[in-house]
């Protein structure tokens, strides 16, 4: 079997990503960055430095980018220019860390200085515009547009432009199609697909950009990134999500003493929801009308967790502004300690995002699909079934939890380890191509009709509600995540489930070939079995083998005498 050849062909690479995520940048990227003027400091890092920084927290890897983010500014800039006037004009305003360029609307570039003293003077000797047959804002934001007097000559090379956009699923396909083995595949498919550093810093900039426009009102005010931007899952692409972080205000003002004190007189809301809902819509509004680049603001303010949307024309992010949603940054710190634990975590969830998102079993629509969010929680806890387990449960890691960890938000117990070499993990030598695999056949046989997926105790519990799927919330252990999942959408994931197990099995697949689709590739193509309703593109060439995997997808289907299908739709009709 293609699973067991796999185990000699494990190859780790350490903990490349940990570095990505914790250190900035790559070794060629840090390069780059050092070339062009004296000004620029040299970035180079001792390994003691690097040793230091690759134990750190996910809260103090947070802190570091936004401490980064709000000495950096944003600069539109001219089709043509010459980089290295471009920054010994900047560096007269103090030293630049580092600076990258982009192409979105037009050329930007991002430039990190090394004090904050720099961004004062920087702005200092920029000028609000004069616009004809209208008025400017007089808002001074850190978004900035590089004047160039004159006709620029086009001897200059132009500086090398960052990608920030996913590679399209041809590219994808192709990028495949050279590797030697499933498990490089995936590997290749996590590392093409994942955030760059100046993607990520880019984000945080954004973040602090936005910082700025609600500290008007609320001055100690934090904007952070969660979710994807920061659970090291985010795809290229992927939207912003951001919390309006208000819990530094009110940290402040919890000093008690025994004489006399004084008090802010405020307005007071019928509810938390309340109060959260009208600082949104009037920050919404705000973003609206005078927060430069952002448009197509939505308040959408009725959600259980209302938010503000909009998009960011120059960084070309979509956002998702919310607030008061502590929790949901714990449940980003914990998606981020899994996925540091073991390289086979992120492949995995790549891999199966990838494909998830290729069969549009989850939609950037939201409706009764299942969303990213729930798909890795899974993957969590197939991970946690393996033998001997490749992930801990969320108890283990509450038990290693020092008393600096300890943390309750709204009455919920969100307490986890932070220090990740307190984690001993056993030893599991399963490739990711088998793990790919026993996925998809974990979950085409999960008895989704009456068990519950709960990655606190890493065991199926007995389902509390007819939901058709029931992923339980890992910090608000009451509710539900993939509540919105209907059984017609369950029972299509679980058809292309055993669709992509059966076809794992299938010798030809792992032929490896550079005129088509091959190992993981090959399961991205449209689906051929009926209950998945995708038609096929390459529906002639894969007529032949179609009845065939008809029959023995059904094989695979039985277990027990029904279908988990059949099983999901009796469940929804209780
Ligand atoms: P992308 O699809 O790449 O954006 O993934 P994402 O992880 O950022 O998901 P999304 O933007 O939908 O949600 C952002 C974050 O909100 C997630 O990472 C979770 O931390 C949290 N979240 C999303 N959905 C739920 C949910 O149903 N319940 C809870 N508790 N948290 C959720
Ligand atoms: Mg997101």
């Amino acid at each position: 079997m293609a699973a067991s050849v796999g185990v000699c062909r494990l190859r780790f690479r350490g903990f490349g990503v940990l570095d990505r995520f914790c250190l900035g940048f790559e070794p060629q990227t840090q390069k780059r960055f050092t070339s062009t003027t004296p000004a620029i400091k040299v970035q180079t890092e001792s390994k003691t430095t690097k040793a230091a920084k690759e134990s750190r927290t996910f809260q103090a890897i947070q802190e570091e980018r936004r401490e980064q983010a709000e000495r950096s500014v944003l600069i539109s800039c001219p089709p043509k220019f010459n980089e290295n006037k471009f920054l010994d004009y900047l560096s007269k305003h103090g030293t630049i860390n580092k600076h990258f360029f982009y192409n979105t609307y037009g050329a930007y570039a991002v430039v990190e200085f090394s004090s904050r003293e720099s961004i004062a003077s920087l702005k200092e000797s920029t000028n609000i515009p004069a616009v004809e047959h209208e008025a400017a804002v007089p808002f001074k934001s850190r978004l900035l547009s590089l004047k160039w007097p004159g006709s620029q000559s086009s001897n200059h090379p132009m500086p090398k432009f960052q990608n920030q956009s996913p590679p399209s699923i041809n590219e994808i396909t192709q990028l495949l199609s050279e590797k030697d083995s499933i498990d490089e595949q995936l590997q290749c498919l996590a590392e093409a697909l994942q955030l760059t550093e100046e993607n990520i810093s880019l984000r945080f900039l954004v973040c602090s950009l936005l910082q700025d426009i609600a500290g008007a009102y609320f001055p100690e005010c934090i904007i952070r990134p969660f979710g994807s931007t920061v659970n090291s899952f985010g795809k290229l692409g992927c939207d912003v999500d951001m919390i309006l972080d208000l819990n530094g205000i009110y940290a402040t003002s919890q000093k008690k003493g025994s004489g006399l004190s004084l008090e802010y007189q405020v307005k007071r809301g019928a509810s938390e929801r309340a109060v959260t809902q009208s600082i949104l819509s009037v920050i919404g509004k705000c973003v609206d009308q005078f927060g430069p680049g952002c448009v197509g603001v939505q308040n959408i303010l009725q959600a259980r967790c209302p938010l503000v949307r909009f998009a960011h024309q120059p960084s070309g992010f979509q956002c998702d502004l919310t607030a008061n949603n502590r929790v949901a940054m714990k449940s980003s710190e914990l998606l981020f300690l899994y996925g540091h634990l073991d390289p086979r975590v992120r492949h995995l969830v790549f891999s199966v995002r990838c494909w998830a998102r290729a069969h549009s079993i989850t939609s950037s629509i939201p409706g009764a699909w299942i969303t990213n969010f729930s798909l890795t929680v899974m993957v969590v806890f197939f991970l946690q079934q393996r033998n001997p387990p490749i992930l801990p449960t969320l108890d283990r890691l509450k038990e290693l939890a020092g008393p600096s960890d300890k943390c309750v938000i709204e009455g919920n117990d969100c307490t986890i380890v932070s220090d990740l070499s307190k984690i001993t993990l056993q030893r599991n030598t399963d490739t990711s191509e088998k793990l790919l695999q026993e996925f998809f056949e974990f979950y085409g046989n999960f008895p989704f009709n009456k068990a519950s997926i709960n990655i606190r105790k890493g065991k199926e519990q007995t389902k509390p509600e007819t939901t058709a799927l029931y992923i339980q919330n890992p910090f608000e252990t009451t509710l539900n995540v993939s509540k919105n999942v209907n059984a017609t959408q369950l029972e299509r994931f679980v058809a292309l489930c055993r669709e992509s197990a059966w076809l794992l099995h299938q010798k030809e697949i792992l032929n490896r070939s550079s005129v088509s689709p091959w190992g993981f590739a090959a399961l991205l193509l449209p689906s051929v079995t009926s209950g998945a309703g995708v038609k096929s593109r390459r529906k002639k060439k894969l007529e032949p083998a179609s009845s065939r995997i008809k029959n023995l997808l059904d094989s695979l289907k039985i277990k027990g005498g029904e279908t988990v299908a059949k099983k999901g739709s009796a469940n929804s009709s209780r």
